[in-house]
């Protein structure tokens, strides 16, 4: 068996970051995460960054806004994963910079995670906070640099756990808001399994300069459907408000950021049902739970089970 490539994971502390390292580290590939000296100074982070040591993670102390630390880190590896935040997902274009200048990497995941920013219906303004990473792309293509663009569509954690109503802590037992007619579907995806289909593309050809679509079947629901299955759980019939459209577009415009961000993703992926109104095309891409049979994904209805 060939070698397992060394992956660099930058943002690794992140929300996802965290769940790709694990998985990278598990998976047995030599793992390093670039890491600021802030980051280790803060006691949540730290706790954190003691997993990885523990999981053999080696952490390589740096930061996107020091050129030298990211060549230094990117020359140690074969492929480079960003999970970086959105504030600097326009300045991926330096981690860019330093990988033509390392000259050794076989392929980089920039910092996406969510919808095919190609594929998109979005209004302002997720329609140009998506657009950043459509311009990252764009780079990459430019800088001919081999890359995936994984696009995990919803997690979990931000969806499921309250059926995106504002204000709840947990799943509604009386009442649900639904945008729209209920009826485009989406896809929810466990962190970790997002962690895993990630890694599992690292040294796959068929992934190389393709987009992975994380849309296993039994995790893309309606949001009727979803309610449903829900509503079969706790053995009750909610009371659903349906929200036409025209009342949503008002809404993202009265409300605030980054409420309006969310509920404009939202609209994209409810109500345009952005994440799978359109079919996976060989040329552009592949579905990871089609092409890793073998990964033993969470099921929505599984994840939901924990809330009842
Ligand atoms: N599909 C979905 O439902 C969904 C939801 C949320 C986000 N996303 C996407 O997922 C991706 C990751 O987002 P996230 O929310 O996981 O990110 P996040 O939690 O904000 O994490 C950002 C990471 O970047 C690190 N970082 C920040 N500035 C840095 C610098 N100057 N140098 C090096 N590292 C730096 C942070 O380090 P510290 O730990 O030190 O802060 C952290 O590890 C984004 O593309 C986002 O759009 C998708």
């Amino acid at each position: 068996m060939a070698e397992k490539s060394k992956v660099l994971i930058i943002g690794g502390t992140g929300y996802i970051g965290k769940f790709v390292v694990e998985a990278s580290a598990k998976a047995g590939h030599p793992t390093f995460a670039l890491v600021r000296e802030s980051t280790v100074a803060d006691p949540v982070k730290a706790k954190l960054v003691e997993n990885f040591k523990n999981l053999g993670v080696k952490l390589i102390t740096g930061d996107l806004y020091d050129h030298e630390s990211l060549v230094k880190a990117i020359k140690e590896v074969d492929v480079v994963i960003s999970t970086l935040g959105q504030m600097q997902l326009a300045d991926q274009i330096k981690i860019i910079a330093a990988i033509k200048e390392a000259g050794n990497v076989k392929r980089f995941f920039p910092s996406e995670f969510g919808m095919d920013v190609d594929r998109l219906h979005a209004v302002e303004p997720a329609k140009s906070v998506l657009a950043v990473k459509a311009q990252i792309r764009r780079a990459i293509e430019r800088e001919g640099i081999p890359y995936t663009y994984v696009s995990s569509n919803y997690f979990n954690g931000y969806f499921l756990p309250t059926l995106s109503q504002p204000g709840l802590t947990a799943p509604p037992r009386d009442k649900v808001v639904i945008p729209g007619d209920g009826h485009p579907k989406a896809v929810f995806n466990l962190e970790e399994d997002i962690g895993t289909y990630t890694i599992k593309a690292v040294d796959d050809p068929k992934t190389e300069n393709k987009i992975l679509y994380i849309r296993p079947p039994k995790n893309t629901y309606s949001f009727n459907d979803l309610v449903a299955l829900w509503e079969k759980k706790i053995d009750k019939v909610l009371e659903k408000i349906y929200v036409p459209e025209d009342q949503i577009l008002k809404d993202i415009q009265d409300a605030p950021l980054p409420l309006n961000v969310i509920l404009a993703l939202n609209h994209s992926a409810f109500v345009k049902g952005d994440q799978t109104n359109f079919e996976i095309e060989p040329s552009f891409g592949v579905e990871a739970s089609a092409l890793y049979p073998e990964v033993r994904y969470t099921t929505v209805d599984e994840y939901l089970s924990r809330f009842v």
